[in-house]
Formats: structure tokens, C-alpha cells, sequence
């Protein structure tokens, strides 16, 4: 038997904001409950209820003012998905605000199951207007606002706008299978509308994204997901043949991928510390007919796992705070808190050091985050730069502005997810 599908949602939220999972994990643990017709509302309550959750309880909070709802997570996430549902999708009224009052029963909340009826009902007719502050007016939470505001004083309003905005689905081609025009005319012979990408020499974004799985390329491993911005990495570090080559923080294994198809002659270490997400690495690797070392290991300690052999090109593409990304994951504006982006430079400092003394000389580190607040890019580039004598900047990606030490693209720029790139190159001695 199938659960209902706002039940579902109401589950899924509270796994995000009650237990702290992300939204890929909370939806891979429940979505498989509903129906399968019924998935994708699920998703479009679960997306959407975190992409507008700010404004969606202030609403709420305005018709309760006794506020017992926040209380209790599983009676949250019903009425958030619900406020979402009388908004933003075009479901009847009396359906779903019917079917939401069920999925109060179901939930066990029948006691509040009066007041869910007189909110959503009440959203539905006359919505109350919103409190004027920036956090719920940006659907962020305050601090991010602030972070946005000090890190880009003239951007920051057009960044947290486009952080609600529904990204483009951008593939990438393997140009050893096909040309970007062959893959552009195979699209279209399905009758998909796709275009070049602006700066990624093997983008293709489509004008209408569909589920990956309607896309024969995928299987058939000439075409990828990946966002534009992420395919300005291995055009970056551009190995050489017989390169070694480490890809330090490696799963999924895009990136991964990416580097062999333009190189294949390189010798490539895929590294990430989760063996399961390791596993990614090598379906994705195994897809795309590629071969590389896969090791589970913590890229901060090489000496647990490197043999010595220094490597001439290192891909650090670090843990970080994914504000760049939100509009993918709009469940990271609930998941981090202030002080994690000082966090997380820290990690990114070990990482950086640690890693450097595996570069051969001449040889090229790219760091990379999807972060877009300084204090993990910049601060953490120019501070190894001005302690690392044997380090020099290198070339520049072909997008993003420069911002000393290295590039920062903007969530929305280009169309592009938000993405910093720095390119460093050990000295000779
Ligand atoms: C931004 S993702 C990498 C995405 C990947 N490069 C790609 O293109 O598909 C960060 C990854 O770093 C891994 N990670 C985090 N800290 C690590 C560490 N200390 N050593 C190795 N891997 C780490 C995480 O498990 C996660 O898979």
C-alpha cells in the first residue's frame, strides 16, 4: 500500500529540518512510499516548501499566533508543503486542502487537523502579507543575507534571487564520442530543444529539463549531468598524457570522469573519504568505459595513502558550504549555520596544505568550491599563497570574476551554478 503523497512530503521535510539530512537523502529514504505517479508532486512539495520556507512560515505564523505548530516537525512540514501547495502549484482547493486535513489523521495530528483546514483554506483565499525584513522577503536565513551583503555589496540582491530560480539541466558531451553539434542534432531528432553552453567547450543546456533517464546518452556514457561551472575544472587542470593525476575529493565522480574523457592517456587517483559514495565514482568511471584508482581515504592525511609518486596535476575540489548551489539544494540555507563557513575554510586549509607537498614541481593544483562566500575561496587561497613561497597563480577559467588569489562565478551568471576557481602551479626549484 502506498502512502499519500503529502504525507510523504511532511516526512520528508521533517527529516531535513528536524534530523539535519540533506534533501537527496531524505527523499531517497521516503519518496519510495508514494505511489509512483505520485513522486513527483512530492518533490515539487518538497523543493518548493524549502525554497520559500521563510516566507511560507511567516505566513502561517500570522493565522496561528499561538505558534504550537513549530513545535511539533512532522505537523511543520504538512503545513509548510501545504502554505506551498495553495501558492505555488495549481492543485484545486478543495482537493488538497482535503487531502491535507487526511494527511493530518494519518500523521496522527487529527487534533490539529481544524486548524491545518483553517489555515490552508485561509492561504488560499486571502494570503497574508509578508513582513518586509530581507531574510523573509530572500527566503534566507538572516545571517546568509548578511554574509551575501559583506561578501557582494552590488550583487548580493540579484545572488539571492537567483538562488530561488529553477536551474537549467546542462549536459556535457565525451567529444571522443560525439561533437557537441551531433549531440545537439540527436537531441533534436528526439525532440528536445538544446543550446551550446557559453564557456564549456562541451556544455549543452537544455531548454526543457527531463528526468536523466529519458536521455539514451547517459547510459551509453557520451553524454553527463553536470553544470556548466563544474565543467570548467579538467579544461583547467589539463593534464598531459602520462600525467599522474589525483582527484582528491572525488565523488560522485564527475569531475573524475571529465579529466579521462579529455585525457585518457593520464594516469588518474580518485580519492574521497566515503566508501560509499566512492562506489559512485566507480559506476560513473565504469559507465563512461574509463579506468582509475579508487581509494577511500582522508585527502588531509597522504600519508595513510599516498606511495610517494608525486603527482603533476591535483584537483582539490573541497568540501564546502554549497552556498552556490542552493538553488539545487535549497535545503542548504536550512542546513548550515553561521559559523560554518569559518569551519569548513579550516578544513580547506588542511586540505590545501596537506596536498601540496604531493605536487611535483612545475605541476599544476586546481582548487575549486561551489561556495560563494569569501571566507572559503579567496581568504583561504591568498592566505596559502602568501605562505607558500614555491605556489604562483596560473591561467585563469574563462569565466568568473577575478578576485585576487582566484575566480569567483556567480549563482545565475552565465546561467551557471555559483562556482570559485583558483589555479596554482608549484615552482621549480
Ligand atoms: C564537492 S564534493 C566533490 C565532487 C566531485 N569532485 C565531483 O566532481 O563529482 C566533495 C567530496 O569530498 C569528499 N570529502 C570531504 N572531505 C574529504 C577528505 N578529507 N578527504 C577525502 N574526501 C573528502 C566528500 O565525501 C565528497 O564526496
Amino acid at each position: 500500500m502506498s502512502t499519500p503523497p503529502r504525507v510523504v512530503a511532511a516526512l520528508v521535510l521533517e527529516r531535513v529540518l528536524a534530523r539535519g539530512e540533506t534533501l537527496d537523502e531524505a527523499l531517497a529514504a521516503q519518496a519510495p512510499r508514494a505511489a509512483e505517479r505520485d513522486r513527483p508532486l512530492v518533490q515539487a512539495l518538497a523543493y518548493g516548501s524549502l525554497r520559500w520556507l521563510t516566507r511560507l512560515e511567516a505566513q502561517i505564523s500570522a493565522l496561528t499566533p499561538r505558534n504550537d505548530w513549530r513545535r511539533d516537525p512532522l505537523l511543520r512540514g504538512l503545513l509548510v508543503a501545504g502554505a506551498w501547495e495553495a501558492q505555488g502549484l495549481s492543485t484545486p482547493d478543495h482537493a488538497a486542502v482535503s487531502e491535507a486535513v487526511d494527511a493530518a489523521r494519518r500523521l496522527r495530528r487529527g487534533r490539529a487537523s481544524g486548524m491545518v483546514n483553517a489555515v490552508l483554506r485561509r492561504l488560499r483565499r486571502d494570503p497574508p502579507a509578508l513582513p518586509a525584513d530581507e531574510a523573509t522577503q530572500y527566503a534566507l536565513p538572516a545571517w546568509l543575507v548578511e554574509a551575501l551583503r559583506r561578501a557582494w555589496p552590488d550583487d548580493w540582491p540579484g545572488v539571492a534571487e537567483r538562488s530561488h530560480a529553477h536551474p537549467p539541466m546542462t549536459l556535457r558531451v565525451n567529444r571522443r564520442q560525439a561533437s557537441r553539434e551531433a549531440a545537439l542534432a540527436a537531441l533534436a531528432e528526439q525532440g528536445r530543444e538544446a543550446d551550446p553552453g557559453t564557456v564549456a567547450p562541451e556544455a549543452v543546456v537544455l531548454r526543457t529539463p527531463c528526468a536523466a533517464s529519458e536521455l539514451p546518452g547517459l547510459a551509453e556514457g557520451w553524454l553527463t549531468v553536470q553544470d556548466e561551472a563544474a565543467q570548467l575544472a579538467a579544461p583547467l587542470l589539463d593534464p598531459r598524457p602520462g600525467d599522474r593525476v589525483l582527484e582528491a575529493c572525488a565523488a560522485p565522480g564527475g569531475k573524475a570522469l571529465h579529466i579521462l574523457e579529455r585525457q585518457p592517456e593520464a594516469s588518474l587517483m580518485a580519492l574521497d573519504r566515503s566508501s560509499r559514495r566512492l562506489q559512485q565514482v566507480r559506476d560513473n568511471l565504469a559507465r563512461g568505459g574509463c579506468e582509475a584508482e579508487c581509494r577511500v581515504g582522508d585527502a588531509a592525511e597522504p600519508e595513510r595513502w599516498w606511495d610517494g609518486e608525486p603527482f603533476q596535476r591535483i584537483l582539490l575540489d573541497a568540501p564546502c558550504t554549497g552556498t552556490g548551489v542552493i538553488r539545487r539544494h535549497p535545503d542548504i540555507k536550512w542546513l548550515r549555520d553561521p559559523a560554518d563557513p569559518e569551519r569548513m575554510a579550516a578544513v580547506q586549509r588542511a586540505l590545501l596544505g596537506a596536498l601540496w607537498r604531493l605536487l611535483a614541481p612545475g605541476g599544476r593544483l586546481v582548487y575549486a568550491t561551489c561556495s560563494i562566500l569569501p571566507a572559503e575561496n579567496e581568504a583561504v587561497v591568498a592566505d596559502f599563497l602568501a605562505r607558500q613561497g614555491d605556489a604562483a597563480p596560473a591561467p585563469a577559467p574563462p569565466a568568473g570574476r577575478p578576485t585576487g588569489a582566484g575566480y569567483q562565478i556567480l549563482p545565475g551568471e552565465g546561467g551557471m551554478d555559483g562556482f570559485f576557481y583558483a589555479c596554482l602551479e608549484r615552482q621549480s626549484a
